[in-house]
């Protein structure tokens, strides 16, 4: 018999899966640590936290699944896209790394417009604008900041491909991740030699690039042993954590949308040309599925914001229990009418990517009154982050990329209330279907296929996934959220001025 592993180096944590062929899910584990917030609006975290989390959990799914480590034949991969592992000459790490809603770079991605030839030069290149959470950005910040770390500076990974390196010794990345580092030729899957002159990178800098589903290389012999597998076991190239989820949602061919709810919240659908959004709002990216490509929009706090409203303003429910505060919250929530009795929340906590590119967007509540309760901010929250989302579907749609299902999930998606209000916004049934495990299993599917378990990808979805439930938007809801939506959608260009004022001053 034969067994995947997918792991997925998340923001707040990592999660490892093992299946078999037939994607039955065998064991789970997980594990979190910590982000760094050095200064307001910067992250940060140390990819020793995302390594040991690695290892602890793959060690626990092949120690739970009982199965034997000859039987493991391939390991995918799947992280928090945009991050910035920088190594020096001996592959050390030379400081944190910048994560993909670190909002630092605004001047490096100027720079980066103005030695590309302007924007539309710049998406002609890399299929994308500059924004602050990329990669790009992120390399010119170190050379413009902290010069002395430049100095030292040999190879930029992305989070994921910095945990292959531990694994395998190799220095690869694979389609998906690497066309979020502004530095892809997306149209033709390979580094773009143009944009890397005009930036004055040197391309050894980067890493072999693969399709999502190849073999990168097997386990070291010291690391096979730590694991409880075999240095027969492969790598396969994996995915960012966007194209793996959409994977193992089955959105592996046109028609099908993913939204979403994990920190961040992103709405996804395949394409079999690349495609661009005129006004760059949305990300044109390499699929996980080969010689495919993708488009989404991203909303940088999703179910980051319910975990800061969470956090910061029921700090008593969660002296009690954690876990439970967030059902309190739901119930709390869930009693309250569609539209919040008028209150709304836009979601800019971390500044936005879609369809507003501004780190400088803030987070707020707007018409707030004597009469609202928590119950009402917890619904706001949620409602604030369907219309964000319902802004990603509307730019897909209007590009004239059909919409026929929306397929949700995430952690977010696990409450019945916002997967409600979600359905209520779209004007859409929300899909939920039979794996929930979204990239991890994504990248498990790919590792089967790597493995000759499939032929590909596409036929790997389709004998493992499938749509088990559907929420139905209600009518009266959704009539008032298409009211409510044309408020919310006027907010940010009341508010964009302000927003840079309060920047300037902080
Ligand atoms: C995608 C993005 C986020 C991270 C979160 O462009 O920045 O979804 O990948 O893990």
């Amino acid at each position: 018999m034969s067994y995947y592993i997918g792991v997925d180096i998340g923001t707040s944590g990592t999660k490892s899966i093992l299946i078999d062929p037939k994607g039955k899910i065998i064991a789970e584990a997980s594990a979190t640590y910590e982000v760094h917030y050095p200064k307001p609006l910067w992250t940060e975290q140390d990819p020793e936290d995302w390594w040991n989390a690695v290892v602890k959990t793959v060690r626990a799914v092949v120690k739970a699944s009982k199965v034997k480590p000859a039987e493991v034949k391939a390991i995918g991969l799947s992280g928090q896209m945009h991050g910035s592992v920088f190594l020096d000459a001996k592959k050390r790490v030379i400081r944190k790394a910048l994560l993909w809603n670190d909002q630092r770079t605004a001047a490096e991605c100027e720079e980066i417009t103005t030695r590309a030839g302007g924007r539309e030069a710049l998406i002609k290149m890399v299929a994308n604008p500059a924004l602050t959470g990329f990669t790009a950005p992120k390399i010119l910040w170190l050379r413009n900041k902290e010069p002395k770390n430049f100095e030292k500076l040999r190879h930029v990974l992305l989070p994921k491909d910095e945990v292959r390196r531990r694994l395998t010794g190799e220095l690869a990345t694979e389609v998906s991740d690497a066309s979020g580092m502004l530095l892809l030729d997306v149209v033709n899957r390979k580094w773009s030699d143009e944009l890397l002159t005009k930036l004055d990178l040197d391309k050894s800098l980067l890493a072999r690039v693969y399709e999502s589903e190849e073999v990168t290389g097997t386990l070291l012999p010291d690391v096979a042993k730590a694991l409880g597998l075999t240095t027969e076991c492969k790598v396969v190239g994996g995915a960012g954590d966007c194209a793996a989820g959409a994977v193992g949602n089955g959105v592996v061919k046109s028609g099908v949308v993913t939204t979403s709810l994990g920190t961040s919240g992103v709405v996804f659908c395949h394409s079999d040309t690349p495609q661009y959004d005129p006004a760059g709002r949305l990300h044109t990216f390499c699929h996980a599925v080969h010689g495919k490509w993708h488009m989404m929009g991203v909303t940088l706090s999703a179910a980051g914001s319910l975990q800061w409203f969470v956090d910061n303003l029921c700090t008593e429910l969660i002296a009690k229990k954690k876990s439970d505060a967030f059902e309190v919250i739901n119930a709390e929530a869930a009693a309250v009418s569609a539209r919040s009795d008028g209150l709304f929340f836009l979601p800019y906590l971390a500044g936005e990517r879609t369809p507003h590119a501004d780190s400088n967007a803030r987070g707020c509540f707007v018409g707030l009154t004597n009469s609202h309760s928590r119950g009402h901010m917890a619904r706001a929250v949620m409602e604030g982050v369907a219309y964000s989302l319902r802004e990603s579907l509307d730019i897909i749609e209007s590009m004239g990329v059909p919409i026929k299902e929306i397929r949700t999930s995430g952690g977010g998606s696990k409450s019945p209330l916002w997967t409600q209000i979600m359905a209520d916004v779209f004007g859409q049934a929300a899909c939920k279907i039979n794996a929930e495990q979204g990239p991890a299993f994504g990248v498990a599917l790919l590792a089967a296929v790597g493995d000759g378990a499939y032929k590909d990808i596409e036929e790997a979805c389709k004998a493992t996934i499938s749509v088990v439930e559907k929420t139905a938007p209600k009518k009266t809801n959704s009539k008032a959220y298409t009211a409510g939506f044309d408020v919310y959608r006027a907010l940010y260009p009341a508010l964009a001025e302000s927003f840079q004022k309060i920047a300037a001053m902080s």
